[in-house]
């Protein structure tokens, strides 16, 4: 039994609905395209997981937020990857590749066989288990990923409202889901390990006014500790979690985001792997089969802009990687080299931030803190590499973008503060 196309994307996330997108505008004709995904519904807009969708008014739910949506595309539902000749197989987990034979069997025993394979597996939420703490399968631990686990997360949240959640994690998933709990009208208290939040990319100055901001919502904020065990009832529930330091805080609900891990398992030993992913070149090419393309959260590429490989886990490079992927399948003479600058952003409550760049190197501050409207920028071997904005507006964002991606020398640090957006203005 099996069934063959010229082109299978292995994964229905993000980056696979802008790779869809990408063929049909590139006109791939009708039978030659599938899409193998785990998931029950084709490719949506993952971001939208821990924000519209989690609303208790009016709530964001498919298919309003299927991909290209997050771009100002097209909105592929259903209907259009049929009208489309795209043979979607949903439902569907592949548990073995052959990249030399070019096939992919699925859970099922089907063959799968492809003369192209873009990877775009993305990643998996890592488990509280991996870190030696058991029971977080309880009915009300949440993880989120994926569309099964928003619509676990809303059930949960909706039959404790008013009650005590634990969020585990200070980074993305943790910040967004507190803001997303507190909306909704849970107790909320934070646990991370690190001094502040959103370690990775947050200075200890960026991260005060968010900590001050959530804190003035009724947030509490546990740093520089860790969950070490869970405290169930009668009936198996979590009633409440144990921190490292010996605090039991009480827990209607725990959400759990503590960072995640590529979904690579398929490729080990046939695929060179680097920094967690799949090593490609700058078309998005596995360097040791050129039929084997890898895409968003699971690929590591060059990043010309700072001469190095990084694998990155955000929207936009999925969206990106997508496309220059299709471009270089379709028309390689006329694709050159992912030139990508790396955006991150974030909305929780009312307020909302852009990053560009690298996060490395010295940091001038500037703006109005007390304000809301504020930012930083990242100097590195003296030239501007990273440039981060609150409460900007489109054009704001514009310049910074912009200014990071020109790469301007930056002799004086004070200076560079005084003039703040000012000077993202001169480029
Ligand atoms: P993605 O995870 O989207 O898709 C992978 C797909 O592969 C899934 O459908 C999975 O089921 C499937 N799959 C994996 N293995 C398989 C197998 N063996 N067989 C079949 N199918 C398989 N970023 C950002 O920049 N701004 C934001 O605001 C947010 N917000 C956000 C919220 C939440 C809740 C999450 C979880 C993530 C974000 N992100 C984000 C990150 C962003 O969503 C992420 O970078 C992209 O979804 C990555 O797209 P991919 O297509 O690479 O993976
Ligand atoms: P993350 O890497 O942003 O943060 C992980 C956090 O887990 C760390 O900040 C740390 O506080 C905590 N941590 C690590 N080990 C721990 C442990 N043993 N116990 C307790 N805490 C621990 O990952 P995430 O928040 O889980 O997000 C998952 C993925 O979703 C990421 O790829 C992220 O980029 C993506 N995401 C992005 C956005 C966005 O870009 N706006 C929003 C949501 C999710």
């Amino acid at each position: 039994m099996g069934r063959a196309f010229v082109y299978v994307i292995l994964g229905g996330g993000v980056a696979a609905g802008y790779a869809a997108l990408e063929f049909s505008k590139r006109g791939v004709p009708p039978g030659e395209l599938c899409i193998i995904s785990e998931e029950p519904v084709p490719p949506y807009e993952r971001p939208a997981l821990s924000k519209g969708f989690l609303l208790p008014e009016a709530p964001a739910r498919l298919p309003s937020f299927h991909t290209c949506v997050g771009a100002n595309e097209e909105r592929l539902t259903p209907k259009w990857y049929k009208e489309h000749g795209i043979e979607l197989v949903l439902n569907t987990r592949v548990k073995s590749a052959d990249v030399r034979r070019k096939t992919l069997i699925t859970a099922t025993g089907e063959t799968i066989s492809f003369k192209i394979l873009i990877i775009a597996t993305g990643a998996r939420a890592l488990k509280l288990e991996e870190f030696g703490v058991e029971g977080s399968n309880a009915e009300n631990v949440c993880y989120l990923r994926d569309l099964n686990d928003a619509t676990r997360l809303v059930e949960v949240m909706q039959s404790r409202m008013a009650g005590n959640a634990v969020v585990i994690g200070g980074g993305y998933i943790g910040m967004e889901c507190a803001a997303s709990l507190v909306i909704n009208g849970l107790k909320v208290t934070m646990v991370f390990p690190e001094a502040h939040c959103m370690a990775r990319l947050f200075t200890p100055k960026i991260a005060e006014f968010y900590e001050s901001y959530y804190e003035a919502k009724g947030v509490r904020f546990v740093k520089g500790n860790v969950l070490t065990s869970f405290e169930n009832d009668s009936e198996g529930k979590i009633k409440g979690v144990i921190l490292k330091d010996g605090t039991r805080l009480p827990a209607d609900l725990v959400v759990v985001g503590i960072g995640i891990r590529p979904n690579t398992e398929l490729f080990g030993g046939q695929l060179t792997l680097e920094k967690g992913g799949i090593k490609v070149n700058a078309r998005m090419q596995t360097p040791s089969n050129a039929s084997i393309y890898a895409i968003g959260d699971v690929a590591t590429f060059p990043v010309k802009l700072f001469g190095s490989n990084r694998r990155l886990e955000h929207v936009d490079s999925a969206r990106r990687s997508a496309r220059h992927a299709v471009s270089a399948i379709l028309s390689p003479d006329k694709t050159g080299e992912f030139d990508y600058l790396p955006f991150f952003y974030s909305r929780v409550f009312a307020l909302s931030w852009q990053f560009y760049g690298d996060n490395v190197g010295e940091v001038a501050h500037f703006g109005d803190f007390a304000g809301g409207r504020f930012g930083a920028y990242w100097v590195d071997k003296g030239r501007l590499v990273g440039s981060f904005y609150e409460g900007g507006n489109r054009e704001e964002y514009v310049v910074i973008a912009e200014a990071t991606r020109v790469r301007p020398e930056v002799a004086d640090l004070d200076e560079l503060g005084r003039l703040g957006l000012e000077f993202a203005f001169r480029f």
